[in-house]
């Protein structure tokens, strides 16, 4: 079993990595193959809205026109078993990284034969306010809404605030431990 998780954090350290790693942790006792990828070292342009009437040539073809590390992300989660979506909490929502990647998500994903990749696919998100602690239920609609475009079954999504860190490391190594337990067949 493969979990593939997407960080909207750079930092390897900070606090979505730390809430990263305790998901990691309990997935990884269980004997799930983890892979984390930290988006702000890919290329991921935005959206183009690349036609006039501003639905975009992927909606025809299946495939988006810009030619940068978005379409070898979306192979990866295609291949996984988990996929987990975590992100730092910006001004209450997503960071710009993660909203970049899911805002072309979601648009490739309006092809069926597209989304049957990601269909039903166990998705797991968390978003993590480290800040004062503001914004991460906020946060959470609008990672559940970009991905509710998308096919994907969120099993659970986990806003974590800085003050209450610790508590949910605990949970998310539990969390980890349930996904991986959980029958593999959608
Ligand atoms: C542009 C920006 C906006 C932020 N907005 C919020 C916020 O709305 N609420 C909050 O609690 N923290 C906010 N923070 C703090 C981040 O959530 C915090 O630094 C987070 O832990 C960063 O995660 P990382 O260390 O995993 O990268 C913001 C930080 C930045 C850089």
């Amino acid at each position: 079993m493969k979990a593939y998780i997407l960080s909207g954090s750079r930092n390897p350290a900070g606090q979505t990595a730390q809430a990263i790693g305790a998901l990691a942790k309990g997935l990884q006792s269980a004997g799930v193959e983890t892979t984390t990828a930290f988006l702000p070292e890919y290329e991921i342009e935005r959206c183009r809205q690349c036609d006039n009437n501003g639905w975009g040539l992927c909606r025809q073809n299946g495939h988006c026109v810009i030619a940068d590390d978005f379409e070898l992300l979306f192979q990866q989660l295609r291949l996984a078993d988990v996929v987990v979506f975590a992100t730092p909490v910006y001004y209450g929502d997503l960071s710009e990284s993660m909203r970049a990647f899911t805002d072309r998500l979601r648009r490739v994903c309006t092809v069926e034969a597209v989304r049957l990749g990601l269909q039903g696919k166990p998705t797991v998100g968390i978003c993590v306010a480290g800040g004062g602690g503001g914004g991460a239920a906020e946060c959470c609609v609008s990672l559940n809404k970009v991905l509710s475009n998308c096919g994907v079954d969120v099993v659970d999504l986990i806003p974590v605030r800085r003050q209450n860190l610790a508590v949910k490391l605990e949970t998310l190594e539990i969390i980890g431990r349930w996904l991986a337990s959980r029958p593999q067949s959608r």
